[in-house]
């Protein structure tokens, strides 16, 4: 299945440049999330008086609700320069600790998808996190020795989409915590008008209340549907994005009232056609919709339970009553808990 969905909250590779001007730079300029912010505001004053560096912070929440953008920016508040990786990118201990040993007192080091480093890699993250040290084994069999080598303190940010894949060692070892969520349909808004201030975008309120309604609480896909419908205005409406200017354009690319788009509904359809309305496992449901279980379970999950259009259950997913009257189809008026039938006639 192709991945250039409109809707998907996962970065595509064009988006870099626009991506890269809009990304807000300071917290105050961050939307949303108040408890996050809240939460690390105090953590980076409390380190800054002490003069220690920031605890290890992890971040973990859907794809696009700005993750990397809040690393680079606690970096930025705390006058420290941020290095990023990701954890498929380390393959070795032996690349870990080269990245370890080169970093400046202080610094930040970002590990994407932290959830992905394996195994011995991350048992050289351990002591590294809990004492600024790390043991290397050098040479082999009864002549192997163990080299025990300071680092510098840092501060390691992790973000990850699946935190429930983190192995508790490693969770532990985290002193913040963010977990950060969808944005509601305001904060959305805000970040669109900002985004459309920045790259001279002729909006109006309503316009971006429209835009926000639809970008499934991700940022990420807030901007971008802000260029999709821009490029619309300005080929069809004198270039100023109101409410009927977006409702067209978003109407155009097949997104509907709540944000879903052509596969979200291929998803549902699947588990209500094919399946009776589930449950219906993962695996089943992958291959059903050609798409990978982890996409599906990283992707396009998280927001159909947010909504309520499906549930997972023990036995698999199943598409709720809110999903059939969504797709405008009748109920069939089973009782999900208990697999029971209702009595009512019809
Ligand atoms: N709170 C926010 N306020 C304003 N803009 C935001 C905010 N959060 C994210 N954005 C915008 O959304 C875009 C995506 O954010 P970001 O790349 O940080 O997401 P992410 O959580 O790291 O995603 P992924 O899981 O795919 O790595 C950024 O380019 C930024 O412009
Ligand atoms: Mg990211």
């Amino acid at each position: 299945m192709e991945h250039n969905r409109l809707i998907s909250p996962e970065r595509l590779e064009q988006e870099d440049y626009p991506e890269s001007s809009i990304r807000p730079l300071c917290l105050q300029d961050y939307i949303g999330q108040d408890k996050v912010k809240e939460n690390i505001r105090i953590f980076i004053s409390a380190a800054l008086e002490r003069k220690e560096s920031l605890d290890h912070v992890l971040l973990s929440g859907p794809p696009g609700l700005g993750k990397t953008t809040l690393a680079a920016i606690v970096a930025n508040e705390i006058g420290k320069p941020i290095r990023k990786t990701s954890g498929p990118a380390i393959e070795r201990p032996g690349d870990l600790a080269a990245i370890l040993t080169n970093l400046e007192p202080g610094e930040v080091l970002f590990i994407d998808e932290i959830h992905r480093l394996n195994r011995t890699v991350e048992e050289i993250m351990y002591p590294a996190m809990e004492d600024y040290v790390i043991d290397i084994v050098i040479g082999k069999g009864p002549a192997a020795r163990t080299l025990r080598i300071d680092l510098p303190p840092f501060t390691l940010i992790g973000a990850t989409t699946r935190p429930g894949l983190l192995s508790s060692p490693l969770r532990d070892r985290f002193g913040i915590n963010c977990r950060l969520d969808y944005y509601t349909e305001e904060d959305l808004c805000q970040i669109i008008l900002r985004a459309a201030g920045i790259l001279n975008i002729d909006i109006e309120p309503q316009g971006a209340v429209e835009i926000a309604r639809r970008s499934r609480g991700t940022p990420r896909v807030a901007n971008r549907l802000l260029r999709r419908v821009r490029d619309y205005a300005m080929v069809k409406a004198d270039d100023c994005i109101n409410q009927k200017v977006a409702e067209k354009a978003l109407q155009m690319l097949e997104i509907d009232e709540w944000g879903l788009d052509m596969v979200d509904r291929m998803i549902l359809e699947a588990i209500i056609y094919k399946f009776n309305g589930g449950p219906v496992g993962l695996e089943t449901l992958a291959a059903a919709v050609s798409e990978e279980q982890d996409t599906l379970t990283d992707v396009y999950e998280p927001y159909l339970l947010k909504m309520g259009l499906i549930q997972k259950t023990p036995r698999g997913r199943i598409a709720t009553e809110l999903a059939y009257r969504h797709l405008g189809l009748r109920y069939p008026r089973q009782m999900e808990s208990n697999g029971l039938f209702s009595l009512s006639d019809e």
